[in-house]
Protein backbone atom coordinates (compact mmCIF):
# COMPACT_ATOMS: atom_id res chain seq x y z
CA UNK A 1 0.00 0.00 0.00
CA UNK A 2 1.79 3.30 -1.07
CA UNK A 3 1.97 5.88 1.98
CA UNK A 4 2.73 9.73 2.23
CA UNK A 5 6.24 9.43 3.73
CA UNK A 6 6.41 12.92 4.85
CA UNK A 7 5.53 13.20 8.53
CA UNK A 8 2.55 16.19 9.68
CA UNK A 9 3.49 17.59 13.05
CA UNK A 10 0.13 18.91 13.67
CA UNK A 11 -0.72 22.72 14.62
CA UNK A 12 -2.55 23.17 17.74
CA UNK A 13 -5.63 23.89 15.72
CA UNK A 14 -5.28 20.36 13.49
CA UNK A 15 -4.41 18.74 16.66
CA UNK A 16 -8.33 19.41 17.70
CA UNK A 17 -9.03 18.12 14.68
CA UNK A 18 -7.52 14.85 14.73
CA UNK A 19 -9.04 14.57 18.35
CA UNK A 20 -12.12 15.24 17.06
CA UNK A 21 -11.88 12.81 14.09
CA UNK A 22 -10.53 9.77 16.37
CA UNK A 23 -12.97 10.45 18.87
CA UNK A 24 -15.62 9.28 15.78
CA UNK A 25 -13.75 6.32 15.17
CA UNK A 26 -13.60 5.03 18.33
CA UNK A 27 -17.50 5.46 18.95
CA UNK A 28 -17.98 4.20 15.79
CA UNK A 29 -15.86 1.45 16.41
CA UNK A 30 -17.19 0.92 19.98
CA UNK A 31 -20.97 0.70 18.67
CA UNK A 32 -19.54 -2.06 15.86
CA UNK A 33 -18.26 -4.23 18.77
CA UNK A 34 -21.04 -4.05 20.82
CA UNK A 35 -23.25 -4.70 17.83
CA UNK A 36 -20.71 -8.29 16.63
CA UNK A 37 -23.87 -11.25 17.28
CA UNK A 38 -23.39 -14.93 15.86
CA UNK A 39 -25.36 -15.33 12.45
CA UNK A 40 -24.41 -12.24 11.24
CA UNK A 41 -22.61 -11.36 8.13
CA UNK A 42 -19.64 -9.29 8.10
CA UNK A 43 -21.41 -7.37 4.93
CA UNK A 44 -24.28 -6.82 7.71
CA UNK A 45 -21.99 -5.61 9.71
CA UNK A 46 -20.55 -2.91 7.58
CA UNK A 47 -23.74 -1.91 6.81
CA UNK A 48 -24.48 -1.11 10.36
CA UNK A 49 -20.86 0.66 9.92
CA UNK A 50 -22.14 2.90 7.20
CA UNK A 51 -25.41 4.31 9.19
CA UNK A 52 -23.89 4.89 12.34
CA UNK A 53 -21.10 7.07 10.42
CA UNK A 54 -24.30 8.85 8.46
CA UNK A 55 -25.73 8.97 12.14
CA UNK A 56 -22.77 10.31 14.07
CA UNK A 57 -21.75 13.12 10.79
CA UNK A 58 -18.56 11.23 9.98
CA UNK A 59 -17.92 9.15 6.61
CA UNK A 60 -15.77 5.77 5.92
CA UNK A 61 -12.23 6.66 4.58
CA UNK A 62 -11.66 3.09 3.60
CA UNK A 63 -14.40 3.23 0.91
CA UNK A 64 -12.40 3.87 -2.09
CA UNK A 65 -9.23 3.88 -0.75
CA UNK A 66 -6.94 2.29 -3.75
CA UNK A 67 -10.28 0.45 -5.02
CA UNK A 68 -10.94 -0.53 -1.74
CA UNK A 69 -14.74 -1.28 -1.37
CA UNK A 70 -15.95 -1.66 2.14
CA UNK A 71 -16.74 0.83 4.53
CA UNK A 72 -14.81 -0.79 7.10
CA UNK A 73 -12.38 -3.85 7.45
CA UNK A 74 -13.63 -6.84 9.45
CA UNK A 75 -11.33 -9.91 9.36
CA UNK A 76 -12.29 -13.11 11.02
CA UNK A 77 -10.17 -15.82 12.72
CA UNK A 78 -7.22 -16.70 10.48
CA UNK A 79 -7.42 -12.83 8.68
CA UNK A 80 -4.93 -10.36 9.90
CA UNK A 81 -6.44 -7.14 8.54
CA UNK A 82 -7.99 -5.56 5.19
CA UNK A 83 -11.05 -8.08 5.45
CA UNK A 84 -13.45 -7.04 2.84
CA UNK A 85 -16.93 -7.40 4.40
CA UNK A 86 -18.77 -10.18 2.49
CA UNK A 87 -22.23 -11.76 2.51
CA UNK A 88 -20.73 -15.37 2.33
CA UNK A 89 -18.45 -14.46 5.69
CA UNK A 90 -21.06 -15.62 8.48
CA UNK A 91 -19.29 -14.72 12.40
CA UNK A 92 -20.04 -17.87 14.40
CA UNK A 93 -19.85 -18.36 18.39
CA UNK A 94 -16.29 -18.28 19.58
CA UNK A 95 -14.97 -16.30 16.24
CA UNK A 96 -12.37 -13.81 16.78
CA UNK A 97 -13.19 -10.66 14.77
CA UNK A 98 -10.92 -7.90 13.60
CA UNK A 99 -12.96 -4.39 13.38
CA UNK A 100 -10.76 -1.17 11.54
CA UNK A 101 -12.38 1.78 11.42
CA UNK A 102 -11.35 4.51 9.84
CA UNK A 103 -13.55 7.86 9.20
CA UNK A 104 -13.47 10.70 7.98
CA UNK A 105 -14.70 14.25 9.65
CA UNK A 106 -14.43 17.70 9.13
CA UNK A 107 -11.28 17.21 7.00
CA UNK A 108 -8.97 15.26 9.41
CA UNK A 109 -9.07 11.01 9.76
CA UNK A 110 -9.82 8.83 13.01
CA UNK A 111 -8.14 5.64 12.39
CA UNK A 112 -8.40 2.68 15.55
CA UNK A 113 -9.16 -1.05 15.49
CA UNK A 114 -9.87 -4.15 18.05
CA UNK A 115 -10.49 -7.89 18.26
CA UNK A 116 -13.52 -8.85 20.04
CA UNK A 117 -14.77 -12.52 20.74
CA UNK A 118 -17.88 -13.34 20.27
CA UNK A 119 -19.00 -14.96 23.47
CA UNK A 120 -16.77 -16.31 25.57
CA UNK A 121 -14.30 -18.32 23.57
CA UNK A 122 -11.46 -20.58 24.62
CA UNK A 123 -9.25 -19.64 27.36
CA UNK A 124 -6.25 -19.32 24.86
CA UNK A 125 -8.58 -16.93 22.34
CA UNK A 126 -9.48 -14.75 25.69
CA UNK A 127 -5.23 -15.17 26.52
CA UNK A 128 -4.46 -14.19 22.56
CA UNK A 129 -6.78 -11.00 22.76
CA UNK A 130 -5.06 -9.94 26.17
CA UNK A 131 -1.30 -10.08 25.10
CA UNK A 132 -2.56 -8.46 21.78
CA UNK A 133 -3.77 -5.55 24.37
CA UNK A 134 -0.76 -6.01 26.50
CA UNK A 135 1.32 -4.99 23.40
CA UNK A 136 -0.41 -2.26 22.02
CA UNK A 137 0.01 -1.02 25.56
CA UNK A 138 3.31 -1.57 25.83
CA UNK A 139 3.63 0.61 22.73
CA UNK A 140 1.71 3.65 23.78
CA UNK A 141 3.72 3.42 26.46
CA UNK A 142 6.82 4.21 24.83
CA UNK A 143 5.12 6.84 22.68
CA UNK A 144 7.00 9.67 24.20
CA UNK A 145 8.80 13.08 23.11
CA UNK A 146 12.40 12.22 22.61
CA UNK A 147 12.16 8.25 22.61
CA UNK A 148 12.64 7.08 18.67
CA UNK A 149 9.89 4.94 16.62
CA UNK A 150 12.33 1.91 17.06
CA UNK A 151 11.12 2.10 21.00
CA UNK A 152 8.11 1.97 20.02
CA UNK A 153 8.73 -1.30 17.94
CA UNK A 154 10.74 -2.88 19.93
CA UNK A 155 8.17 -2.38 23.17
CA UNK A 156 5.64 -4.55 21.17
CA UNK A 157 8.10 -6.98 20.13
CA UNK A 158 9.01 -7.93 23.50
CA UNK A 159 5.60 -8.49 24.94
CA UNK A 160 4.56 -10.66 21.37
CA UNK A 161 7.83 -12.97 21.86
CA UNK A 162 7.53 -13.25 25.45
CA UNK A 163 3.74 -14.84 24.77
CA UNK A 164 5.48 -16.76 21.30
CA UNK A 165 3.18 -14.84 18.91
CA UNK A 166 4.06 -14.58 14.93
CA UNK A 167 4.60 -10.80 14.18
CA UNK A 168 3.55 -9.63 11.08
CA UNK A 169 5.69 -7.77 9.65
CA UNK A 170 4.34 -6.55 6.06
CA UNK A 171 1.73 -4.04 7.63
CA UNK A 172 3.18 -1.17 10.11
CA UNK A 173 1.36 1.67 11.93
CA UNK A 174 1.55 5.02 10.96
CA UNK A 175 1.05 8.60 11.29
CA UNK A 176 -2.35 9.74 10.39
CA UNK A 177 -4.90 12.74 10.71
CA UNK A 178 -4.21 14.64 7.38
CA UNK A 179 -4.32 11.61 5.65
CA UNK A 180 -4.48 8.22 6.54
CA UNK A 181 -1.03 7.19 5.99
CA UNK A 182 1.36 9.79 6.99
CA UNK A 183 5.06 8.87 8.00
CA UNK A 184 6.64 7.47 10.03
CA UNK A 185 6.00 3.97 9.88
CA UNK A 186 6.24 2.10 12.92
CA UNK A 187 6.47 -1.67 13.06
CA UNK A 188 5.49 -3.88 15.46
CA UNK A 189 9.46 -5.26 15.76
CA UNK A 190 12.68 -3.74 15.87
CA UNK A 191 15.76 -2.11 17.82
CA UNK A 192 15.29 0.50 20.36
CA UNK A 193 16.92 4.04 19.99
CA UNK A 194 16.45 3.62 16.58
CA UNK A 195 14.60 5.54 13.81
CA UNK A 196 12.85 8.86 13.71
CA UNK A 197 12.38 10.55 16.98
CA UNK A 198 9.09 11.54 18.42
CA UNK A 199 8.67 15.27 18.65
CA UNK A 200 5.21 17.01 20.29
CA UNK A 201 2.44 17.49 17.52
CA UNK A 202 3.23 14.06 15.89
CA UNK A 203 0.15 12.09 15.86
CA UNK A 204 0.76 8.18 14.98
CA UNK A 205 -1.29 4.90 14.86
CA UNK A 206 0.28 1.65 16.44
CA UNK A 207 -1.23 -1.11 15.69
CA UNK A 208 0.29 -4.62 16.12
CA UNK A 209 -1.43 -7.51 14.10
CA UNK A 210 -0.26 -10.72 15.81
CA UNK A 211 -0.37 -14.64 14.96
CA UNK A 212 -0.87 -17.71 17.37
CA UNK A 213 1.28 -19.40 14.54
CA UNK A 214 3.46 -18.34 11.99
CA UNK A 215 4.23 -14.56 10.47
CA UNK A 216 3.70 -15.42 6.72
CA UNK A 217 1.01 -13.95 5.58
CA UNK A 218 -0.98 -14.05 2.05
CA UNK A 219 -3.73 -12.28 0.36
CA UNK A 220 -6.91 -13.62 -0.91
CA UNK A 221 -8.20 -13.16 -4.20
CA UNK A 222 -10.18 -10.69 -3.39
CA UNK A 223 -6.82 -8.11 -3.49
CA UNK A 224 -7.44 -7.29 -0.26
CA UNK A 225 -8.11 -9.69 3.29
CA UNK A 226 -4.95 -10.63 4.64
CA UNK A 227 -4.89 -13.83 5.84
CA UNK A 228 -2.27 -15.79 7.93
CA UNK A 229 -0.34 -18.28 5.20
CA UNK A 230 -0.68 -21.52 8.31
CA UNK A 231 -4.48 -20.83 8.98
CA UNK A 232 -3.55 -19.95 12.66
CA UNK A 233 -5.45 -16.99 14.39
CA UNK A 234 -4.57 -13.06 14.17
CA UNK A 235 -6.00 -10.44 16.53
CA UNK A 236 -5.20 -7.13 15.39
CA UNK A 237 -5.68 -4.25 18.05
CA UNK A 238 -4.75 -0.12 17.16
CA UNK A 239 -5.00 3.02 18.80
CA UNK A 240 -4.28 6.30 17.21
CA UNK A 241 -2.50 8.54 19.71
CA UNK A 242 -0.53 12.36 20.41
CA UNK A 243 2.92 12.80 21.18
CA UNK A 244 2.84 15.46 24.33
CA UNK A 245 5.63 17.57 25.11
CA UNK A 246 6.50 15.40 27.96
CA UNK A 247 4.70 12.31 29.97
CA UNK A 248 2.46 9.56 28.23
CA UNK A 249 0.76 10.92 24.86
CA UNK A 250 -2.90 11.79 24.49
CA UNK A 251 -4.96 8.55 23.01
CA UNK A 252 -7.41 9.95 20.52
CA UNK A 253 -9.33 7.51 20.28
CA UNK A 254 -10.40 6.48 23.85
CA UNK A 255 -12.53 3.52 24.40
N1 LIG B 1 -7.43 1.23 8.85
C1 LIG B 1 -6.29 0.74 8.13
C2 LIG B 1 -5.02 1.10 8.88
O1 LIG B 1 -5.01 0.88 10.08
C3 LIG B 1 -6.27 1.07 6.69
C4 LIG B 1 -7.51 0.78 5.94
S1 LIG B 1 -7.13 0.15 4.43
C5 LIG B 1 -8.50 0.44 3.51
O2 LIG B 1 -4.04 1.58 8.40
F1 LIG B 1 -8.26 0.03 2.34
F2 LIG B 1 -9.54 -0.16 4.04
F3 LIG B 1 -8.72 1.72 3.47
CO1 LIG C 1 -6.86 1.02 11.03
CO1 LIG D 1 -3.88 2.25 10.92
Amino acid sequence: MKRTDSIVIKTPAQLDGCRRAGEKAADVLRILCGAVRPGMTTKALDDFARDTMEALGCRSADFGYYGYPGQTCISVNEAVIHGIPKDSVVIRDGDLVSIDITVSFEGFVGDNARTVIVGEGTPEKRAFVEWTEEALRAGIAAARAGNRVGDISHAVETVADRHKLGIVREYVGHGCGVDMHEGPEIPNYGAPHRGPVLREGMVICIEPMLTLGSRRIKTLKDGWTVVTADGSLACHSEQMLAITASGPAEILTPR
